[in-house]
């Protein structure tokens, strides 16, 4: 059996599914990387602009660009308030389309694992910063567990399903991270850890919000009923234990690393 592929063509449904904890991990990225003002940015995997809104919020950029395959999540990006300014173009991180030594920032927030070459990805980040300039990333630990729906894809698979994957899961580990930011020639490697909690109402907030998963959401709608039972009971089970107003706190874990291109 084949496993299905990760498609993000819902802009508004990843918000949902994924913002809030995009964002809480990428407010702590931003925090590490410390970067002054009026630097061009280049986000790379950009999406619905999730990580890119902070970039205009926190960082008084002088340039933003951003790039993604999926024109559905450029499209919402576009949009989201603060980024009127930005500008987003579809592209891939393994050819990106910027000259050589053309931006100050390269950032891949939480898109290593779905670049089928990371060590391609890395080495067009590298040519594109400038001397000096800084090539970052940060990605779920998908190995360690560090995914935030990493209890629902423990649990789908323990019933049988098929849960799709990333391509390069194992991109997101601490140790390869450091491997391929050394092995692309960049200097001052550092790496960090960054844990995350996010609080959902209750059982059926956190049951509603991974409807809208682009990993996920597809299988949930082709269960049978009996098979919602059976997953609902495991879920609750394996879930951390509610609070006693009935809500639940997750918690995920991310690697980040950042370094100087020479
Ligand atoms: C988990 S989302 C992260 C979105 C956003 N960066 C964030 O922090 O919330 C992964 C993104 O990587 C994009 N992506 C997948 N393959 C890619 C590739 N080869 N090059 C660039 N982006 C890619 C997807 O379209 C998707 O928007």
């Amino acid at each position: 059996m084949t496993t299905p592929q990760i498609r993000f063509n819902d802009g508004a449904g990843y918000e949902r599914f994924m913002g809030v904890w995009s964002q809480s991990v990428g407010q702590q990225f931003l925090d590490w990387l410390a970067l002054p003002s009026s630097l061009h940015w280049l986000d790379i995997g950009c999406g619905n602009g999730a990580f890119t809104g902070m970039i205009a919020e926190r960082c008084a950029p002088a340039i933003i660009d951003g790039i993604d395959p999926s024109e559905d999540q450029l499209i919402y990006a576009r949009q989201r308030t603060g980024l009127q300014a930005a500008s987003f173009r579809q592209g891939d991180a393994m050819a990106l389309p910027y000259s050589d030594d053309s931006v100050d920032v390269a950032v891949m927030p939480l898109v290593i694992f779905f670049v089928p070459d990371p060590a391609k990805g890395v080495a067009e980040m590298t040519r594109v910063v400038r001397s000096g300039g800084t090539v970052s990333a940060y990605a779920w630990d998908m190995e360690g567990g560090g995914f935030p729906y990493f209890s629902l894809q423990q649990t789908l698979r323990d019933l049988g399903q098929v849960v799709p994957s990333p391509p390069s899961p194992e991109a997101s580990r601490l140790d390869v991270l450091q491997s391929l930011w050394s092995g692309a020639g960049l200097v001052d490697v550092q790496t960090h850890v960054i844990t995350v909690q996010r609080t959902y109402a209750d059982f059926d907030d956190y049951w509603a919000t991974i409807q809208f998963g682009p990993s996920v959401g597809k299988l949930l709608k082709m269960l049978t009923p009996e098979q919602v039972v059976t997953l609902q009971e495991s879920l609750r089970a394996r879930l951390p234990s509610p609070a006693a107003d009935g809500s639940i706190t997750c918690t995920a874990r991310a690697n980040a690393v950042k370094a100087r291109a020479h």
